[in-house]
């Protein structure tokens, strides 16, 4: 493998996922948080998640205990980082914290260990500025749940080599990733923008009422992102024809939703305190003692689509 000892930095919702990734590719991990019930957790969790995997067929059979065994959890931050070949940093979404664990890892780590951060919004090239050697420093951005979801956003700041993006992607790809270049810092990289832009327009739609939280559901997972998920979007418009879409697109443009304000219908889910899954309700409801059972079912169903694609880029 590219690295073979990688340290993963914050174990919540993406960093536990990232690091069964990194053990179940066979790399030997060093783990760290600051909150030491996620340390304590985390065997019994990776553990819960490659049984799923298993069971779904996600993942081909595998001895757990060989897999847990890669993964050492540290009582500190530089046990965490020691012999590192490679860092990700999976804390919280603050870039003082972040500008600040990675100037300490400089402290720690060799000269040319590379440093990724998974944040989903601050430029690496702001994260980095205050490292002596920014060029090894990357933001790979992966999705959640990381351990499912193929795709991570691969993001040189400024400073950051060829060499290092070339090293990260080659890595990812070890790791069964597909990873993206993205080839320049914007704010929400390219899926988050595209993902903004659309919920835009469909939050409006179905404020307006135009058509029902649920059968907006239905409609794209049996249209749009059918064709997305079998060919991606740039191939149907190959397909379709870029003539019928120039034309669609002079009339749709100046008619669908291009303001900054927050959609009407996402304001009064807010007013509500309907936030989702995790308030029990968002535009669907989700009783308390189901819980458990939603989110099983999410996640096998993103393993099961997860597993076609993975046959259809592989084939
Ligand atoms: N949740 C998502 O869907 C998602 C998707 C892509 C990227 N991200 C990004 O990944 C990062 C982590 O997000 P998350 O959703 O896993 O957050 P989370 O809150 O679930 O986990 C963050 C973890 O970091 C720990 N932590 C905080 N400061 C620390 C420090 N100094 N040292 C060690 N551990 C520390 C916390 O105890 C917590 O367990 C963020 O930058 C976030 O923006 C999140």
């Amino acid at each position: 493998m590219e690295f073979q000892n990688v340290s993963v930095v914050g174990l919540g919702t993406m960093g536990h996922g990232i690091a069964q990734t990194l053990a179940l590719a066979g790399a030997n991990i060093r783990v760290f948080d600051t909150n030491h019930k996620f340390l304590e957790e985390l065997h019994h969790r990776i553990s819960g998640n490659l049984s799923v995997m298993m069971d779904a067929g996600a993942i081909p059979q595998v001895d757990e205990s060989e897999v847990l065994k890669r993964i050492v959890c540290c009582k500190n931050e530089s046990e965490a980082l020691k012999g590192a070949e490679f860092v990700i940093e999976a804390i919280v979404e603050d870039l003082e914290l972040k500008k600040a664990f990675f100037q300490r890892c400089e402290t720690i780590v060799s000269a040319d260990t590379i440093l990724a951060s998974n944040t989903s919004s601050f430029p690496m090239t702001e994260i980095s500025q205050l490292l002596s050697r920014p060029e090894r420093a990357i933001n790979t951005h992966w999705f959640n749940p990381p351990h499912v979801i193929p795709v991570v956003e691969v993001i040189p700041g400024e400073k950051t080599t060829q060499q290092t993006v070339d090293q990260v992607v080659r890595f990812l790809k070890e790791l069964g990733k597909h990873p993206v270049r993205i080839h320049q810092e914007l704010p929400g990289f390219v899926l988050n923008r595209l993902q903004i832009a659309l919920f835009r327009e469909m939050l409006d739609l179905v404020g307006r009422g135009v058509i029902s939280a649920e059968d907006l559901d239905i409609a794209v997972r049996g249209s749009l992102g059918l064709r997305w998920a079998a060919v991606g979007p740039m191939r149907v418009g190959d397909f379709g024809g870029w003539d019928v879409l120039t034309k669609v697109y002079e009339v749709l443009a100046s008619q669908i939703r291009s303001d900054t304000k927050l959609p009407e219908a996402l304001a009064d889910l807010q007013l509500q305190g309907k936030l989702g899954l995790k308030t029990g309700a968002g535009f669907f409801e989700f009783p308390d003692e189901d819980y458990e059972r939603v989110v099983a079912e999410k996640d096998r169903k993103f393993m099961a689509w997860a597993k076609v694609l993975r046959e259809h880029y592989e084939s």
